[in-house]
């Protein structure tokens, strides 16, 4: 094991012992974790984070070392090419993580799939992200998978900084949009700057702090638009800003400073006050100040809840959890791959590390670095990275991995069901096979099963957040496990799982509108049509507590089909 021992002292982990060699870890580390930051993009599917992601990564110059940007007209093209391969296979819905270096830091942006693929993937990210961007679209504002994944930032209390794409097309009032933040989401908003006109009348934005004036240049289609900054006298005096269009910006801007609010960082780190920003991605305006300013705002890799208390990231020790499982990324090795965040200490590569669910003792020899589909093996990680493990079977998500004294994560919670159906399997005697495929399927997190209470209906129901996660188990069932199946939907949308358990509802008697179904926990768990049906569950009950979130479980073996 090649963990530093922990040092003595006062500080949580100062290093106060004369060990020369802890010292050098101790500083190696804080360094490390002072320059790391993290994050993942919520929006909505054609806000535009394709676009905002690609624009963060040149800023990295994280594409051409890659090696994916071969001229400059090619380059949406190409560097989407993995996500295409992704959709092709329709198999592998990966969110992989992008790590570039940008003005003396190490950001990883963790990428969740956006478009239709949306399912429990996208949520567990967020498990293993230290800030969130929200992406919105100028024209549209908040749209519904922008507010579903607020609502699991907000479960995590995670910093959220906001991005108002698309300002070179019409859109709708910048104040209108943060009233809408403001009012929904219940998210204080704090612009960082402040856009001039819009639509065609876009002329930039200005800094609310420093005041300069960021000019917009409007470059043809596909082109990017060259940054260009001014003072607000410049501007002024400078035709290239209407002074109705600026004198608008500023009394807006002068408003908004009259309303009081500071930029409270302990606010923005508790997830309770939100840095706005303003730009275009596709012209890439914005984009650098965007950057600059979250290096400054973002949380650094932050303390983890653990069963045994905080972990810190600067804890000597290595520890990082389970938060993703892939099969199959490599289509010509079949192989899993568990994607671990670093939660604590240093890792490297050969290290021996123990597993906390099993107390086995496992050697990494193969970590991987990931960016997008390419992979390299990585000689060691800091808190905030990720690294991708060659998973025999024995990983499951929300697993810790440790070194030095025991450490288990509190686990990434199941999250609410909205999609339900029973999965047949019409060939009795492909009965193994089937029961392999769907525990280890479910095991990976690709969809969470549940069972009947009635014991003699042995049928596995599927139970999903997004449509596609039921038509990817079906295609791996039958390319993987070899067994076709047939899915057939059940009228269910919403599911409670009873906090009290089994005794709680017996307490309760009969209950009506819905079906009790059991988790792999054998925990009881209501389907509802609708939440119609569920508030009068609730009404004529009141004393029976229903959670939407799965509590988490810990060292306790689910049952399998
Ligand atoms: P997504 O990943 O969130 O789904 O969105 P994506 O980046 O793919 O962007 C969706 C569409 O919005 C794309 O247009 C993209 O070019 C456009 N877009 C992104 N940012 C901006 C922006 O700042 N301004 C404007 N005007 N458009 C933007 P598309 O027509 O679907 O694709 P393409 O033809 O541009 O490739």
């Amino acid at each position: 094991m090649s963990s530093a021992s922990t040092p003595g002292g006062s500080g949580p982990y100062a290093v106060q012992a004369p060990d020369p060699s802890a010292e050098q870890a101790h500083l190696a580390l804080v360094a490390a974790v002072a320059r790391r930051r993290n994050f993942a993009i919520i929006s909505h599917p054609d806000a535009g984070k394709t676009t905002l992601t690609e624009k963060l990564l040149l800023y990295g110059g994280a594409i051409q070392q890659a090696g994916a940007v071969k001229a400059k007209g090619e380059q949406r093209k190409v560097t989407s090419d993995w996500m295409e391969l992704e959709k092709q296979r329709g198999i592998s819905i990966t969110s992989t993580v992008l790590q570039f270096d940008y003005a003396g830091s190490t950001i990883n942006l963790l990428d969740t799939p956006g478009h239709q693929d949306f399912s429990e993937d996208t949520y567990r990210t967020l498990a293993a992200a230290d800030n969130a961007v929200m992406l919105e679209d100028a024209a549209k504002g908040l749209e519904p998978q922008t507010r579903k994944l607020f609502e699991v930032c907000r479960m995590r209390k995670i910093p959220i900084f906001t991005f108002i794409n698309k300002m070179d097309r019409p859109g709708r009032e910048p104040l209108e949009l943060l009233d809408e933040i403001e009012q929904e989401l219940g998210l204080a908003c704090w612009p960082v700057n402040w856009p001039i006109g819009s639509g065609d009348r876009f002329r930039g934005v200005i800094d609310r702090r420093s005041r300069e004036v960021i000019l917009f240049q409007r470059a043809e289609r596909g082109r990017q638009s060259e940054e260009r900054i001014l003072s607000v006298t410049e501007a002024a005096s400078s035709e290239l800003v209407e002074p109705e269009l600026l004198a608008t910006a500023l009394e807006e801007l002068e408003l908004l400073d009259g309303a009081g609010a500071d930029l409270d960082l302990e606010l923005v780190h508790a997830g309770e006050l939100s840095p706005v920003f303003f730009g275009s991605a596709m012209t890439n305006f914005g984009v650098r100040p965007f950057l600059d300013a979250f290096l400054e705002l973002a949380q650094k890799p932050t303390a983890r809840l653990s069963h045994d208390g905080v972990v810190d990231p600067l804890r000597p020790e290595f520890s990082g959890f389970v938060f993703k499982l892939q099969a199959n990324m490599d289509p010509r090795h079949r192989d899993r791959v568990a994607f671990v965040r670093v939660c604590s200490g240093k890792f490297e590569k050969d290290m021996t590390v123990r597993h906390a669910r099993s107390g086995r003792s496992i050697r990494l020899s193969r970590p991987q670095k990931l960016f997008g589909q390419e992979r390299e093996v990585v000689e060691d990680a800091y808190p905030g990275d990720v690294i991708g493990l060659n998973n025999p079977g024995m990983f499951a998500i929300g697993d810790t991995l440790y070194t030095g004294t025991r450490v288990e994560f509190e686990g990434i919670p199941c999250f609410s069901p909205e999609i339900f159906a029973w999965l047949r399997n019409p060939n009795p005697s492909a009965f193994k096979s089937f029961r392999k495929g769907v525990n280890e399927l479910r095991e990976e997190g690709a969809v969470q099963v549940l069972y009947d209470t009635d014991a003699s209906k042995r049928d596995p129901i599927l139970a999903a957040v997004g449509q596609l996660q039921l038509e990817v188990v079906q295609y791996r069932l039958e390319n993987e496990y070899g067994v076709k199946t047939r899915i057939e939907p059940m009228e269910f949308n919403v599911a409670r799982w009873v906090c009290g358990g089994w005794p709680a509802l017996e307490q309760v008697g009969r209950i009506f509108n819905c079906k009790t179904v059991r988790d792999p926990w054998d925990r009881p768990v209501l389907l509802f049509r609708n939440d119609w049906n569920l508030n009068q569950l609730s009404e004529d009950h009141p004393s029976l507590e229903l959670s939407a979130v799965a509590p988490v479980v810990s060292g306790v073996e689910p049952i399998a089909l």
